[in-house]
């Protein structure tokens, strides 16, 4: 499961006019929408707060709209101005509504005489959810402080007040100050050479939505990889990390040669501290990225295949709401194998699919079957259900159907137009759909019936004739893994010397859920499993080993858990220890230790599965 936290839905019952409108904004673009944002903000580190102005640029859409409404949340709003074609300001009367859990306050800004341009003065909160700050002893070079955002879903909200949905997009220019010494970088384009004197002017030209907004600050060197593409990094991460990365001028050339070219002019990497709730983060010329690929061979770099493919299939063409969000995600999953098979070869293209598709068919069945569908049915969706593994791999896996049904010829030249007609706009499944009939579907038919696309889109389950990929590999690591379970092999004679990263994965994931503890035992006399330096084989040996009841593995498992921020790759070692009552004393105890290095968001999440945990739920 990818944890990515609730959207809750569950709790709004909206009349059927609504349901054009984004549930999760109170923004109102059929009366005004922003087009353009100026940003003018000090980092104040001390104060953990970003302090300033965001003035926005508006398209007034409705003569008769008396208000523009906003999304915020837990923002201090000092005054609100109308600014006037010659830039005369105005005091405009504001409100600010109570806060709503999910979304924040909504800010109404009385504006009947639609002034084409209005300035917020204000200060984010030190628990804004978008924003994390670091003290120099949290960071991995100790000198400076460090603050980084992430926006998506809606959490730009917290630290901008703006129209929070990603079907309204636009353009931004920022002012930001900080401390000598600290870089600041954005969402835009960056500046391998700036000046570290405090002062840092961006400028993003193309339209985004506002989960796009993003930035960081802190001792960040940098490192070129290639002609447009560099990482960003704390002083002693920047080498390993340019090691890592060094095959991004490749990954970008083999997406252009598929879709055609980048359009965003550089493409950077940013890697956080190990607080980043996620792997990656498409931020437009700047991936934001966590440290826990950096294994040392690479075999973790689809990541970047990842967030690249974003570039086209999220931030070119954006879903218009979260609930489809598997337009974002799971086209970039598909792009992403087809990076991978490109650049590093069909074999590791295939484990990647199957151990996506394999995991997949495991949990969908537990799944609520609205939270099965690559399209929910917003009102269906409950307060807990989560974005999980079907935006991502129900969502690729119809994509690579349609590749073998199609052809991939016919399906690339579909996929490249599509990606070209709808560039720089936010669209619906169903917008999405109308071009797949038009363009792939009418053109070529007998390859697939409608039906069955539309039983993709909106059935629960998988598909029984689903396609999958063979790996050869993955086969013998199956049979393996039988006769390890059923004891004619032993442990150390498992041909597991040359196992990649996803073999490891492979094996691991599909142990029983917890296997017996002898068998653990053996594997980790064998094969070194605690400690490993491989997050992913971590969370994974982990996991299982404390279902098994191998107290051996605690510490390691704690220093794992603690040390990573990467919610995907601390919270099921967190449910694990959750499942007994002395595991879950031993997981409260070290979260009450940690909690101040982890990130919002992560706080949230732990402090939900130890909760649930204790009142006795699952
Ligand atoms: N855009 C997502 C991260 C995201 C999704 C954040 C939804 C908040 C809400 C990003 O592109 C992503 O998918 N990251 C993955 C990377 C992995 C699939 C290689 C992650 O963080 O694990
Ligand atoms: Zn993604």
């Amino acid at each position: 499961m990818r944890a990515i936290p609730a959207l809750a839905l569950g709790a709004l019952v909206l009349p059927l006019s609504a349901l054009a409108a984004d549930p999760h904004s109170y923004a109102q673009p059929e009366q005004v929408r922003v087009t353009h944002l100026d940003l003018d903000l000090a980092i104040d580190f001390p104060h953990k707060a970003l302090d300033g102005t965001a003035t926005l640029s508006l398209d007034w859409k409705n003569p008769k709209a008396p208000a523009l409404v906003l999304d915020t949340r837990d923002l201090k709003i000092a005054k609100v101005e109308g600014l006037d074609a010659a830039g005369r300001a105005t005091a405009l009367k504001f409100a600010l509504a109570p806060r709503d859990k999910e979304l924040g306050s909504k800010l109404t800004i009385q504006a009947p005489k639609h002034p084409g341009k209005v300035r917020i003065v204000y200060a984010t909160s030190p628990q804004a959810s978008g924003l994390q700050w670091l003290t120099p002893a949290q960071t991995a070079d100790k000198k400076l402080p460090f603050m980084f955002s992430q926006s998506e879903s809606i959490h730009a909200r917290s630290w901008v007040p703006l129209q929070d949905s990603p079907a309204i997009r636009f353009t931004y220019k920022a002012h930001v100050t900080a401390p000598k010494d600290v870089r600041v970088v954005m969402s835009a384009l960056n500046e391998a050479t700036h000046p570290l004197d405090g002062d840092f002017r961006f400028d993003q030209p193309h339209p985004i939505p506002s989960y796009l907004l993003a930035i960081a600050a802190g001792d960040i060197a940098v490192k070129e990889t290639g002609p447009r593409s560099a990482v960003y990094a704390e002083p002693s991460v920047v080498g390993k990390a340019a090691h890592e990365f060094e095959d991004t001028e490749k990954l970008i050339e083999a997406t252009e040669k598929l879709y055609g070219p980048y359009a965003w002019g550089r493409y950077d990497i940013l890697v956080l501290p190990p607080s980043f709730p996620y792997g990656g983060m498409e931020n437009p010329d700047m991936t934001f990225a966590t440290p826990t690929v950096l294994v040392g061979d690479k075999s973790l770099v689809s990541l970047v295949s990842h967030e690249l493919a974003h570039s086209w299939s999220g931030n070119l063409v954006t879903a218009a709401s979260w609930r489809d969000i598997w337009l974002n995600e799971g086209f970039t999953t598909y792009v992403q194998g087809r990076i991978t098979e490109a650049v590093y070869g069909k074999t590791l293209a295939d484990e990647e699919a199957l151990l996506s598709a394999r995991a997949l068919q495991k949990s969908i069945g537990k799944m609520p079957e609205n939270s099965q569908k690559l399209a929910p049915d917003p009102r269906g969706v409950g307060a807990d259900d989560s974005l999980s593994d079907v935006a991502y791999d129900k969502g690729s896996w119809f994509l690579r159907t349609l590749e073998q049904r199609f052809g991939r010829a016919t399906f690339d030249q579909w996929l490249k137009a599509y990606f070209h007609r709808h560039a720089f706009t936010s669209i619906t499944t169903e917008q999405m759909l109308a071009d797949m009939k038009a363009h792939l579907f009418d053109p070529h038919p007998g390859k697939m019936s409608w039906d069955e696309a539309k039983a993709w889109v909106y059935e629960p389950g998988i598909p029984k004739d689903a396609p999958l990929p063979t790996s050869a590999r993955f086969q013998k690591i199956d049979e393996e893994r039988a006769s390890f379970l059923e004891g004619t092999l032993d442990a150390a004679q498992l041909d597991a010397k040359g196992w990649n990263t996803q073999e490891w994965m492979y094996f691991l994931d599909r142990l029983p859920d917890a296997p017996p503890l002898s068998k653990m035992k053996q594997l980790d006399a064998a094969w070194h499993l605690t400690g490993t330096p491989n997050a992913e084989i971590g969370m994974r040996w982990y996991s299982h080993a404390i279902a098994a009841g191998d107290r051996n593995v605690w510490e390691d498992a704690r220093e794992h858990m603690t040390r990573i921020g990467r919610m995907y790759l601390t919270l099921p070692v967190y449910k694990a220890f959750a499942a007994t009552p002395e595991g879950l004393a031993y997981a409260e105890a070290a979260y009450a230790k940690a909690k101040d290095g982890y990130h919002p968001m992560t706080q949230g999440a732990i402090e939900s599965i130890l909760r649930k945990a204790r009142q006795g739920k699952k």
